[in-house]
């Protein structure tokens, strides 16, 4: 079973969209299994966008994600970290498709509303930095 690290970023979160993402993905059928309203560290942060390091793009994010509080999370179901890249969409939201996240919702990159873990390796990486094994729920979803 694959799990995936989502995170309504700032934007969404001051935007009030954190329930419209999060109800995309509850009706896609996805199981839910962690969630923490939180505010990232510098330090996190760092962890997080470590790939990103040394772009332009770096300082203005770390002080964007860190400026106030996130929405982060972990889903869990097959294929689930193509499914919900998919329903994210592309980036750029000029290159999302039309009825992704993005597309609908966002128009800068900058401020894309929500990041999603891209292969199985960050996603583990990723869920590693928000969340406790213990802070994941372990349940059936009978429906
Ligand atoms: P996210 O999925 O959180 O991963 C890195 C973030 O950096 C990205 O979403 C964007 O919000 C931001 N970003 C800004 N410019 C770029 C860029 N040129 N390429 C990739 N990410 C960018």
């Amino acid at each position: 079973m694959e799990r995936t690290f989502l995170m309504v970023k700032p934007d969404g979160v001051q935007r009030g969209l954190i329930g419209e993402i999060v109800s995309r993905f509850e009706r896609k059928g996805l199981k839910l299994v962690a969630a923490k309203f939180m505010r990232i560290t510098p330090e996190i942060a760092e962890r997080h966008y470590a790939e990103h390091i040394g772009q332009p793009f770096y300082p203005p994010l770390v002080a964007f994600v860190t400026s106030s509080p996130v929405f982060a999370m972990v889903w869990q179901g097959d294929n689930v970290i193509g499914l919900t890249r998919a329903m994210i969409g592309k980036t750029n939201a000029l290159d999302a498709a039309p009825g992704t996240i993005r597309s609908d919702y966002a128009i800068h990159t900058n401020f894309n509303l929500i990041h999603g873990s891209d292969s199985v390796e960050s996603a583990k990486r990723e869920i590693d930095i928000f969340f406790k094994p213990e802070e994941l729920q372990d349940y059936t979803q009978s429906i």
